[in-house]
């Protein structure tokens, strides 16, 4: 019975139907679906933090507003994300419990530090930018929750990923001083943007199961060749050098060739060694535990009023 189910099953996937928490799922697609999705939305909430961070300290009340605006969207994006989870039978606590734990993973790109005001622009410029490219195919997934969150997620993902380059074109167009910090900040996020887009096709563990379930729709090097594509021509038009030695365009492929990424710093940042991933973590907990009055008393609310209602 199982396997003429999951003939079935893969019969749907393969004719581009979306499965619904109420349909039938293989257990390992349900599992991968709460492993990817979650890790998905503790990115959202841990890309907070190095934000947050400036929030205080942005250099107009124009960028405070806009800033506060995008910070707001990304913890809409895990909200949005976690509901999608929990559709699949695994509870908010349950999840936040396996992030706070360091059972569960979040996007290797938010344990590097946010130095200057230009990381806010490199941030919103390449981070949300690579996050267009891995997240614009997921809106058409095979998991309808998932699909459906993703395409909210990236119209507002663009606001974020325009508000950046805004902000590296107006310091590439100002003072020296305020260029170099356009530069440097380059220069620090480049190389760990482009490992957001995960390991090469060939190491990857989840990639070939997440494309026969059309969970994953390209290869993790396909979308990473895309936004190097893109985004070189930007960093000219911004005046800005590419940390990259190696670069160069490929005329007969038109596509850029790059230089090799770091993929022992790649595994080190995955396993929870990148440079603020204690920072990051002891955040989390402490907005958990500073949290938990809120919870508290959100819960106790609710059972007053519950109680009100059966009287
Ligand atoms: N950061 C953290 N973990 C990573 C990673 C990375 N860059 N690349 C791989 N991993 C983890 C995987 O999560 C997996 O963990 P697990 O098996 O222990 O749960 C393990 O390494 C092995 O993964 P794979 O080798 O199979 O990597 P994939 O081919 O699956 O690629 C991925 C990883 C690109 C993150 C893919 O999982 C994916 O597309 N996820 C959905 C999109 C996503 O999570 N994006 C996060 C971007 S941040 C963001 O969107 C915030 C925005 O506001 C900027």
């Amino acid at each position: 019975l199982e396997e003429r189910r999951t003939a079935r099953f893969q019969a749907r996937i393969d004719a581009d139907e979306k499965i619904e928490p109420v349909d039938w799922m293989p257990e390992a697609y349900r599992k991968t679906l709460v492993r990817q999705i979650s890790q998905h939305a503790h990115s959202e909430v841990v890309g907070m933090l190095p934000e947050g961070n400036w929030i205080g300290r942005a250099p107009s009340l124009r960028r405070k507003a806009v800033l506060l605006a995008k910070v707001q969207d990304e913890g809409g994006h895990g909200l949005y994300l976690y509901a999608a989870a929990e559709t699949l039978g695994v509870s908010r606590q349950e999840m936040v419990e396996q992030l706070l734990s360091g059972a569960a993973k979040y996007s290797s790109i938010f344990n590097y530090p946010t130095l200057s005001w230009a990381d806010i622009g490199a941030i919103g410029w390449l981070v949300d930018g690579a996050a267009i490219m891995n997240q614009v195919p997921i809106c058409r997934c095979s998991f309808g929750p998932y699909a459906r969150a993703m395409q909210r997620i990236c119209k507002e993902e663009s606001f974020h990923q325009r508000q950046g380059y805004e902000i590296m074109l107006q310091l590439s167009r100002g003072t020296p001083e305020q260029k170099q910090m356009a530069q440097d900040a380059l220069d620090r996020w480049w190389w760990p943007s482009l490992m957001m887009f995960g390991p090469p096709d060939g190491e990857s563990q989840h990639g070939a199961q997440g494309m026969a379930w059309k969970i994953k729709l390209f290869g993790n090097d396909e979308l990473r060749q895309k936004f190097v594509d893109v985004t070189v021509p930007q960093a000219e038009y911004l005046g800005l050098t590419m940390p990259d030695p190696d670069l160069r365009f490929d005329e007969a492929a038109g596509h850029y060739r790059f230089g090799a990424i770091d993929w022992d710093e790649f595994k080190r940042v995955v396993k929870g060694g990148g440079p603020v991933a204690r920072d990051r973590m002891k955040a989390r907990r402490r907005a958990y535990d500073d949290g938990a009055w809120v919870r508290e008393a959100a819960l106790a609310h609710a059972e007053k009023k519950r109680a009100r209602r059966a009287e």
